[in-house]
């Protein structure tokens, strides 16, 4: 089958120093999985958006840095460097994204960005000097990173769910108005299918197992970061949070917090919640589990340091160039496109 004629699949992952192991086990690693498993069928393309990282502010010294580090995590979580169905690229060293995006601003309602609810709690969190115009229509900008490559299948947390009905939107929009340009990514609903349930996996913080754990909690102690000691990971593993019941069962509602223990179990082990629960059901000793937690997380992050130190960073680069390249004359055919069809260039005759 041609490269260009499979289905694409897409998602941009967002440069980030301290992806914690929710991240890892929710989102990284299943996109990396699907990665491997299915570049025969769909082109994949996964790439950085840089230009998103600044929508709120940042410190500007640690970009560059962070946007290498994130491309050497996909490595070390196991992207293969070697398969040609398989882009990675930075999105600002392909021009077309902010230039499809500026066209897109002009066919996009003011109305219509003011109701996205992601711009709605990040901007409520701001002080007003802080909400920066890219941050309102951060969702332009994502409907061209989609649109540029055709992409039928886009991968996103939920909270992103409405960005991608944004996307849809606009492509139906200039569909309407000047012919088929863009092919429109398939409905929330049949993403959520075809990627499974999987995906909702969510790790609990050690501290408050009734809230996922997010690297908004400000001690840390609740979180398990790739970059942690071994040592300080296991130590918060025998701090985490349970309950006064003194028996181990699988149940989130009751035993928040040894369930997320099994479940940390499980994904580490690779072995299902089901599988673990029952090997640990009526155990009376939490500190015995606990135990078992900490060396498996332990060992877990000493791998992981070991596989990001082996990347191989001239084939990645090597790698990234190589696809950035290709991936820059796909999506300048289809700004041409859109171009011609907006009259900024004549039309092909
Ligand atoms: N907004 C996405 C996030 O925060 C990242 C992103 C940017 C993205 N552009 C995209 C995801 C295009 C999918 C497709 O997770």
């Amino acid at each position: 089958m041609n490269t260009m004629t499979k289905p694409v699949l897409l998602t941009g992952l967002r440069a980030n120093n301290d992806l914690h192991i929710g991240n890892y086990f929710g989102a990284l690693l299943p996109l990396i999985d699907m990665a491997r498993t299915r570049s025969a069928e769909y082109q994949i393309n996964l790439f950085v958006p840089d230009l998103h990282s600044f929508t709120t502010p940042i410190d500007h010294s640690q970009l560059q840095a962070q946007i290498i580090h994130n491309l050497r995590l996909f490595a070390a979580a196991g992207l293969p460097l070697d398969d040609p169905g398989i882009h990675i690229y930075r999105q600002s060293y392909i021009s077309a994204h902010s230039e499809l995006a500026w066209i897109f601003d002009c066919f996009t309602g003011f109305g219509e960005m003011s109701r996205m609810t992601q711009f709605k709690d990040k901007s409520a969190r701001l002080s007003d000097d802080r909400v920066s115009v890219g941050l309102f229509n951060y969702p332009v900008l994502m409907a061209a990173d989609i649109l540029l490559y055709g992409a039928s299948y886009v991968p996103v947390g939920d909270d992103q769910s409405q960005h991608l009905e944004f996307t849809r939107d606009i492509a139906e929009r200039l569909n309407n108005q000047f012919g088929e340009l863009f092919v429109v990514p398939k409905p929330v609903k049949d993403q959520h299918d075809f990627f499974g349930k999987d995906q909702g996996l969510r790790i609990k913080d050690l501290i408050d197992p009734s809230k996922k754990m997010s690297k908004s909690d400000e001690s840390g102690k609740g979180i398990i970061f790739l970059g942690d000691d071994p040592e300080t990971a296991a130590k918060k593993i025998m701090g985490a949070t349970t309950d006064s019941i003194g028996v181990v069962h699988y149940d989130p509602a009751a035993q928040p917090g040894i369930s997320n223990l099994l479940t940390i179990h499980a994904l580490l082990s690779g072995e299902t919640i089901q599988a673990v629960a029952d090997h640990h059901d009526g155990d009376t000793s939490y500190g015995d589990l606990k135990k078992e937690v900490a060396e498996q997380v332990k060992d877990f992050l000493t791998d992981f340091k070991a596989k990001l130190m082996s990347v191989n960073d001239e084939q990645l680069t090597a790698k990234l160039e190589a696809d950035e390249a290709a991936m820059n004359q796909v999506a300048n055919q289809m700004l041409l496109r859109v171009q011609q069809a907006v009259g900024l260039r004549p039309k092909a005759v």
